[in-house]
């Protein structure tokens, strides 16, 4: 059984995307596959962030993947940044890797567009990513479907080492969903809903009280059409409820299309809205028991300590291919 890495930044709340797009898969994969579910904290800071708001989103992370279902026992769940492979990975990765190739990630297009001043830190971001997949030998790497081409470029990467070195890594594939991998904006569902969007109508969070989360759908874009109906293209924010309503309710699409045939947006809206607070309800109770409990912490320091064990020693084989290993006197 292939090994299962993945990760979510910590840059805000996880939204009901993260949730959808990987969360819920991440649950799913704990059972058959060796898991590593990571809070990859030194990606948020390829962006500004206040400190203690990232301190924040970190906790609240760890404590949202255990309320969703991740199973210590089964998962190991630890902080990024407290396994120090990551960021030494990171760095011979990004000397493997050439800026044209970089150049061409369109996440680092997208994010850097209209900004000021870009970070590097956004430009390297994928061979980083690369060094967290990398490090635990996963073959296997569920996401959303905005990281396919990082899992291409770890794959390359990870290629180019084992033929300018000798072989090392093995080659991770993308695992994505053929539905919910892209769950869209509710105030422009041309946009996959983002944690960081500036306008929070634009998303759920997970912590969403449900009269939030009411409010949110009922304003969620749709048409002038007035039917219930999954057309992708000319329907853009109906399909998105759709799909988010299918996905979370585990009722086929052309089941609800019938449903709701006859009836306005507004009954329809309102169920939607019922059905993403009933996913939610029982999620947001354990997170609160979870939040300052020794517990969590307890979770997160066994997490590291395994999760180091496997990176330490991939990192010394790294550093071994690559020549970075004096012999030492003692
Ligand atoms: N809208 C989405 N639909 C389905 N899956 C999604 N993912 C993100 N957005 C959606 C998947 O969630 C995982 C974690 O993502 P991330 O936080 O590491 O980075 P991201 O893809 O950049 O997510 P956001 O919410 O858009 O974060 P910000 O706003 O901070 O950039 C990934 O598997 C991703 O595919």
């Amino acid at each position: 059984m292939a090994t299962i890495f993945s990760g979510i930044k910590p840059t805000g709340i996880v939204t009901l995307g993260n949730y959808i797009g990987a969360m819920k898969h991440f649950v799913n994969l704990q059972d058959e596959h060796d898991a590593f579910y990571c809070i990859v904290d030194l990606h948020s800071i390829t962006v500004e962030i206040d400190r203690v708001e990232l301190m924040n989103n970190t906790r609240s992370l760890a404590a949202l993947y255990i309320a969703s279902g991740l199973d210590p026992k089964k998962s190991t769940i630890f902080v990024q940044s407290e396994v120090k492979a990551h960021a030494q990975l990171g760095w011979m990765m990004t000397c493997i890797a050439g800026m044209g190739e970089l150049e061409r990630m369109t996440q680092y297009k997208d994010k850097s567009k209209g900004q000021e001043r870009i970070g590097a830190g956004l430009f390297v971001y994928p061979t980083l990513m690369a060094a967290d997949i990398l490090l635990y030998d996963a073959g296997l790497v569920p996401v959303g479907d905005d990281q396919k081409q990082h899992i291409e470029l770890t794959r390359d990467l990870a290629q180019r080492f084992n033929s300018r070195y000798y072989e090392t890594f093995i080659m991770p594939e993308p695992m994505i969903a053929e539905t919910g991998a892209r769950i869209m904006s509710l105030t422009n569902p041309e946009k996959k809903m983002s944690k960081s969007d500036a306008n929070p109508k634009g998303f759920i969070s997970m912590l969403d009280a449900p009269d939030v989360i009411r409010k949110k759908i009922k304003s969620a874009v749709t048409d002038s059409e007035g039917i219930v109906k999954f057309d992708r293209e000319n329907k853009p924010g109906v399909s998105n409820l759709l799909e988010i309503y299918s996905l979370l309710a585990g009722i086929p699409i052309p089941e609800l299309e019938e449903k709701y045939a006859g009836s306005n947006y507004g009954v329809f809206k309102a169920d939607v809205a019922e059905t993403i607070i009933a996913e939610l309800e029982p999620i947001q109770q354990r997170y609160h028991e979870l939040l300052n409990s020794k517990e969590l912490d307890e979770i997160l320091d066994q997490g590291r300590d395994k999760a180091e064990l496997v990176a330490n020693k991939k990192l010394a084989k790294v550093e071994k291919a690559m020549g970075l290993q004096r012999k030492r006197s003692k």
